[in-house]
């Protein structure tokens, strides 16, 4: 009853903050440009090529007007363009979103899903617009075998992006619904020039055996001269540019009830996929409350369940907060271990408890102090406890490579952080014949054999099952951190797993450690997600580090080959004191901080 209360209250001051704030954004009063500090860096932001450790300092962008930083230059320039046309960050994101469709392929979509985390400022509450993607009708616990492919039709979720876009312009947005979708069908229409990454990406993708039997896609992302991707080449996707103008013209309903569902249910019927035609209309997105948790009096906002994100995020800060990890510093053993070991507990927590909020009960003591101190009280100070110890019934399953994280702060304070996902790079491969867009393989992301957990990494508990209509368990952390009811940070990543450790980094870098946001993000990460019981750590094999890595191994942690790189974290700062928009962002991919 008090849960029903709560949700109540909740519903009616959001209602009410939503209608104010859309119409408030035009004539908002408490501009940046009020401030006098220099813009500097604006145009100096480049595209950098993917490699992490190697990966330089990134620049800071400052504006003090708008900011949009994402992994695709050209749409963060689609944000940045309808922030300077008066739209809000909100209208920002929708708008970015959609190009990011078109510009960044491996991830950006509308035939995925994600969380775009909102926190409107003017004493409004922050809000999760929740489109994660859906088990269809026919979906049952068994409907797979740990050896089917994870690629194809049968593995497609119902896709959220298109209702939730369409639900934050709603609630929230202020410019017209085709403003914000047009700039994306004229870079489907006319094409762009693909970066050093995406060419890699491409190619990658084409030349891949697993992408063999998907003729659509090859046809799609094709080169026109039969060649391999080079930067500067001109990626056209005629038959997406249709798509998105329907999309413009007649509203989401075109995706969901009209003839792309149309387009989408033959696309699944020739696969053997089984989402119908009733699955797309009674498809919506969700608002939710986030999780709310506190760090040395900053307020945390993370996305609820089916994310494990917010509450995976706030339980770790509430456990690092009880240590004085400032006063150890950032690179002693001490402060590495207890991170390693919070995140242990952690993701134990997150195999053990959490899935889809509408079918489970979750437990509410997860982001309390008190379990905190409880968990901290566990740790044993000097040596690595065993992930098995802690319990050994449980492994975890396998995750994709790739996602995408944008952020947008506008001229009023309005903050948004969106991280949405086709689950692996080019989702399930099955491009939608003659409407140009990937869908998800998202359904991979449940746990596949109920009551099968193994040491490879397959668990089977209840939480995250699979039954029709459920949303499959995330790991998507979009951050914001506020403080007196203004937000301060945005940040968030890719990475499956890794991606709530990704921003618990930064966000510890920034709050704990007050270090710039360039160093915040460039620094060096930490990860264990319980099992396998390994540490990540982007610093292996870098001299500096020698010592730090050795203490580790040590006090009993098993340290990874150095990854590639952890997660790719775009992110803002809102300084303010100076009045201005920090825009960072990350150089472990590519991308561009547009601020103005
Ligand atoms: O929602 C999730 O947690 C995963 N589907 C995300 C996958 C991912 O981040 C792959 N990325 N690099």
């Amino acid at each position: 009853m008090r849960r029903r209360l709560l949700a109540c209250r909740f519903v009616l001051v959001f209602t009410l903050c939503t209608s104010s704030v859309a119409h408030a954004q035009r004539d908002c009063s408490e501009r940046f440009s009020e401030f006098s500090a220099p813009i500097s860096d604006f145009d100096t932001q480049i595209n950098q090529p993917s490699v992490a450790l190697a990966a330089e300092r990134p620049v800071a962008v400052e504006g003090r007007h708008g900011m949009v930083v994402a992994v695709s230059a050209p749409a963060a320039d689609v944000g940045c363009e309808i922030l300077k046309r008066g739209g809000n960050a909100v209208d920002a994101a929708v708008a970015t979103a959609l190009a990011m469709a078109v510009t960044y392929p491996p991830a950006g979509n509308i035939g995925g899903g994600g969380f775009m985390m909102i926190h409107p400022g003017r004493g409004c509450p922050p809000v999760c617009v929740e489109y994660r993607e859906m088990a269809p009708a026919a979906a049952t616990k068994t409907m797979y075998s740990l050896k089917d492919s994870k690629f194809g039709h049968k593995i497609v979720g119902v896709p959220g992006t298109i209702r939730g876009l369409a639900l934050a312009h709603e609630q929230y947005g202020s410019l017209r619904w085709c403003e914000l979708v047009m700039p994306a069908v004229r870079l489907a229409a006319d094409g762009f020039p693909v970066d050093k990454h995406l060419a890699a990406s491409l190619n990658g993708v084409l030349g891949n055996d697993g992408t063999k039997p998907y003729s659509e896609l090859l046809r799609v992302f094709a080169t026109q001269n039969g060649k391999k991707w080079q930067t500067g080449d001109r990626l056209i996707q005629p038959d997406l540019a249709r798509t998105l103008h329907r999309i413009a013209c007649e509203g989401p309903d075109a995706f969901y009830q009209g003839a792309i569902a149309d387009q989408i249910v033959s696309e699944m019927q020739s696969g053997g996929g089984v989402i119908t035609k009733a699955d797309l209309a009674r498809y919506h997105a969700k608002l939710r409350q986030p999780i709310h948790g506190t760090y040395r009096g900053y307020d945390i906002f993370g996305p609820p369940p089916p994310s494990s994100g917010g509450i995976c995020l706030v339980e770790m800060l509430n456990v690092l907060e009880t240590f004085n990890l400032r006063e150890k510093g950032r690179w002693s053993p001490d402060t590495l271990h207890l991170m390693a070991e919070t995140m242990k507990r952690a993701y134990l927590d997150r195999a053990r408890h959490l899935g889809d909020q509408d079918f489970i009960k979750i437990p509410a003591h997860l982001t309390s102090k008190n379990y905190a101190a409880k968990l901290a009280s566990q740790i044993d100070k000097t040596k690595a406890t065993r992930s098995e110890d802690l319990a050994p019934d449980i492994p975890l399953a396998d995750e994709g490579t790739s996602t995408t994280h944008f952020s947008v702060v506008d001229a009023c304070g309005m903050a948004v952080s969106n991280t949405y996902t086709l689950e692996f790079s080019y989702g399930s491969r099955v491009v939608v014949r003659g409407a140009g867009f990937l869908l998800n393989n998202e359904m991979g992301d449940f746990n596949w054999k109920p009551g099968y957990t193994d040491r490879r990494g397959y668990i089977g508990t209840e939480a995250n099952q699979i039954a029709p209509s459920k949303r499959m368990l995330s790991s998507q952390t979009p951050t914001i951190v506020a403080r007196n009811g203004k937000a301060v940070l945005v940040t968030g990543s890719p990475g499956g797993r890794t991606i709530i450790n990704t921003s618990l980094n930064v966000v510890l870098n920034v709050l704990e450690f007050q270090m710039n946001l360039p160093d915040a993000v460039h620094a060096p990460r930490l990860h264990h997600q319980w099992l396998p019981d390994r540490v990540r750590f982007e610093g292996v094999g870098q001299p500096r580090f020698a010592d730090l890595v050795n203490s580790l191994k040590a006090r009993g942690h098993i340290l990874d080959e150095p990854p590639r790189r952890q997660g790719d974290a775009h992110s803002i700062l809102v300084d303010h004191q100076r009045g201005v928009l920090v825009g960072v962002a990350d150089t472990r991919l590519s991308g561009k901080a547009a601020g103005f």
